[in-house]
């Protein structure tokens, strides 16, 4: 629990890991919190059911907004940034709105807490600095120069940098993370691990893109949202930490996974064209975040946490079925 209850702003709360933290700081914290989010194609408003009503409010509208995001901001005692446009995929077919909201929203948000003196903490991903090659030792870690491929990560890694310059040109109170692959319930189904998991409750193989090898350091939602609160409560200002659970693992040891999980043979899937541009392999040094803050992950079996989010869809249909047919119609004009 903490000392003093605060309020804070959570933008994207009903996105996958934003609506994770939401139920996470309501049954661990006395905070009271409101939601920002725009509902696009990838909000759920049901991902936040079942929170106290005297505790969360939830706003639907745009972190691009300028109005709407002062209004908010000066209620608070600080922002944590999830809402963005996330999906890689996405960003090569349409890259423009990953502009506006992972740019543009960013820089409205830290507009509004520099008039308002509000701290904030920025969600960003491991993307920022490119892939590593396969086979290696290599770990990305703060150092690490930025080198994004997609639009996407291109347009978290500008979001990272206009962070950093509102925090040396401003004095803006900002801390920044930076965390690899996340899964576990709640994620959208056009993320590998779901669409793989609602893929086979549907009766349908597993897509691998290209040969399978890409590698992914994945970690369990709750674990990057115990960080994430950690550097909010405890981080230095104006750094950056790097969050992962040493979860290394190749796509195609995934499938065989959560094939497995679902009692099939581990070599049930089909391969499909291969992502352009597609990042190799991401691997996290979480050094700084164990010895300064002494977060540690608690989701140390990966098949465990992949066997509960398997159960987690085939107990909550309800809560991705309207996705799904959209999904796979997007993925069927790349051939993917
Ligand atoms: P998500 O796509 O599931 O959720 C994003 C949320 O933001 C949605 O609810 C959406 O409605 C909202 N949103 C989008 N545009 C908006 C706008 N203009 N105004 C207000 N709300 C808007 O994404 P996620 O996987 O939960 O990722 C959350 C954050 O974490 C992102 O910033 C992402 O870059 C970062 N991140 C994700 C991962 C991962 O593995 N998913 C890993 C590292 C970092
Ligand atoms: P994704 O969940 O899109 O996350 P990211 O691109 O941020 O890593 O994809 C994870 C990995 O899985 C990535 O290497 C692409 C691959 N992938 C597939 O092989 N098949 C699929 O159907 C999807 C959606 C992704």
């Amino acid at each position: 629990m903490t000392p003093t209850p605060r309020h804070l702003l959570i933008t994207g709360g009903a996105g996958f890991i934003g609506a994770n933290l939401v139920h996470h700081v309501a049954e661990h914290t006395s905070d009271t919190v409101t939601v920002l989010d725009a509902l696009t194609y990838a909000g759920n408003r049901a991902s936040l059911d079942g929170l106290p009503k005297d505790r969360v409010t939830f706003v639907e509208g745009d972190i691009a907004n300028p109005d709407l995001v002062d209004s908010l901001v000066k209620q608070v005692d600080a922002v944590i940034h999830l809402a963005a446009e996330s999906h890689n995929d996405n960003s090569l077919s349409d890259p423009s709105p990953f502009l506006r909201t992972n740019l543009e929203g960013t820089f409205t948000l830290l507009e509004a807490v520099r008039r308002h003196d509000v701290r904030f903490h920025h969600v960003s991903t491991d993307e920022v600095y490119g892939d590593l090659p396969l086979g290696t030792p290599e770990r990305f870690t703060e150092h690490t120069p930025y080198n994004p491929s997609s639009p996407y990560s291109a347009t978290k890694a500008g979001s990272d940098l206009l962070v950093r310059a509102w925090v040396r040109s401003f004095g803006v109170a900002a801390t920044i993370s930076n965390c690899s692959n996340n899964y576990g319930p709640r994620q959208h189904v056009e993320k590998f691990i779901p669409r793989q998991i609602t893929n086979l409750i549907d009766g349908i193989r597993p897509r691998l893109y290209g040969a399978g090898a890409n590698v992914r350091d994945w970690i369990h939602v709750d674990d990057h949202n115990r960080a994430v609160l950690d550097i909010l409560d405890r981080g230095r200002i104006g750094e950056t930490y790097l969050i992962g659970a040493d979860g290394e693992l190749s796509n195609r040891e995934v499938v065989g996974m959560i094939l497995e999980a679902f009692g099939r043979d581990a070599e049930d899937f089909d391969h499909v064209p291969d992502r352009p541009g597609h990042d190799l392999r991401y691997a996290i040094d979480a050094t700084r975040l164990r010895e300064e803050l002494g977060w540690e992950p608690r989701y140390s079996d990966f098949a465990q946490g992949l066997a509960d989010t398997v159960a987690w869809y085939r107990e909550h249909e309800d809560w991705w079925r309207g996705q799904k047919a959209a999904t796979e119609q997007k993925y069927a004009r790349t051939g993917q």
